[in-house]
């Protein structure tokens, strides 16, 4: 099956993050891989009349099923719309790591790809992350790079240790590679443990403040960006989960990258904590349920509050759609 994003009613990131940009306020990159976390996502962007980026990694793919996946972006498309208000909405493939893969999401209805190429050495990732854009372009499909390696380990994601993205090196990569949009290193990592106990959770904004110098008005990306709520770690430990040390970046740190050239930001473990902490409880308080209803509802209503939450207090994109 061959789908253009724009027959099925999604829109490249090109727009949205110019408004980003000049309205100082970031689009959040929501991850998501089955269908209550996407209803919960559409449910909650439409609420607040938010530009969203639906996401999609390699192994989340995978998992829901590349076809399943086209008509559930779709799906989205049409439930914003039947509840009222046409949000802008981009598919993005999250963590590219081959050409290969980026055509193949192009082709069944991606709007833009991220092709990562951080792990390769600096003249390799230039060369691979051409070829995406060279191709990607030709469809309209935008495209995000990324330079410096966040530390932090994911199921398709790892990396020992954090090598800071080095600001003398972005004007040469944006330029050799013509990508929409960077993803930087600041101090964020993936996952739910970003900084050790006794370490204070604290992002490099001189870097991103020189990365904002070397490129003016150019939309910067925040990987692992999820705060770790400590309300769901709470839920989870009292409700027989054990994510005793988990910490995340704090909230007013994320609402100031928001205000900088950083225009999306990447929340996948929040929503997977929210949703984790809600079953839980939700089987805990109710054990003769065994209607997947009744605990994915929960889930889906926390998530739903949680997105809310997100998009009104931290990245400032609520009623910008
Ligand atoms: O950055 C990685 C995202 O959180 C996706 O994780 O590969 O486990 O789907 P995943
Ligand atoms: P978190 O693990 O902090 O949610 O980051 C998600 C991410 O960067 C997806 O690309
Ligand atoms: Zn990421």
């Amino acid at each position: 099956m061959t789908v253009d994003y724009q027959s099925i009613g999604l829109v490249n990131s090109e727009d949205m993050f110019k408004k980003a940009l000049r309205g100082k306020y970031a689009i959040p990159g929501y991850n998501f891989n089955n269908m209550e976390q996407l209803q919960a996502i559409i449910q909650a962007c439409v609420e607040t009349k938010a530009p969203v980026i639906l996401q999609v990694s390699r192994g989340a793919r995978a998992y829901a099923n590349q076809t399943m996946l086209t008509y559930m972006a779709e799906g989205a498309v049409q439930m914003a719309h039947e509840l009222g208000y046409d949000i802008p909405i981009v598919l993005h493939l999250d963590h590219g790591d081959s050409y290969d893969l980026c055509m193949s999401c192009i082709d069944t209805g991606f709007s833009s790809v991220m092709i990562d190429g951080s792990h390769l050495s600096f003249e390799d990732n230039i060369k691979l992350t051409k070829k995406v854009v060279d191709s990607a372009h030709k469809k309209n499909v935008s495209v995000e790079g990324e330079l410096g390696v966040l530390a932090g380990i994911e199921d398709e994601v790892s990396a020992e240790k954090s090598n800071y993205t080095k600001p003398e090196e972005v004007e040469e990569f944006v330029a050799a590679t013509g990508v929409d949009s960077l993803a930087i290193s600041i101090g964020t990592s993936h996952g739910a443990y970003k900084f050790p106990p006794g370490v204070e959770p604290k992002l490099r904004f001189d870097i991103l403040y020189e990365v904002e110098k070397r490129l003016p008005e150019f939309p910067i990306v925040l990987h692992g960006a999820s705060s770790v709520l400590p309300e769901y770690v709470k839920i989870i430990n009292d409700y027989g989960g054990d994510l005793k040390k988990a910490r995340g970046v704090p909230e007013d740190q994320l609402r100031k990258a928001a205000d900088s050239a950083v225009c999306k930001i990447n929340i996948d473990t929040d929503g997977r904590l929210a949703m984790t902490a809600m079953v839980r409880k939700f089987l805990a308080e109710n054990p003769d349920v065994f209607d997947p209803r009744g605990y994915l509802k929960a889930a889906r209503a926390e998530l739903i509050a949680m997105i809310k939450h997100k998009n009104i207090n931290v990245l400032g994109n609520a009623g910008k759609a």
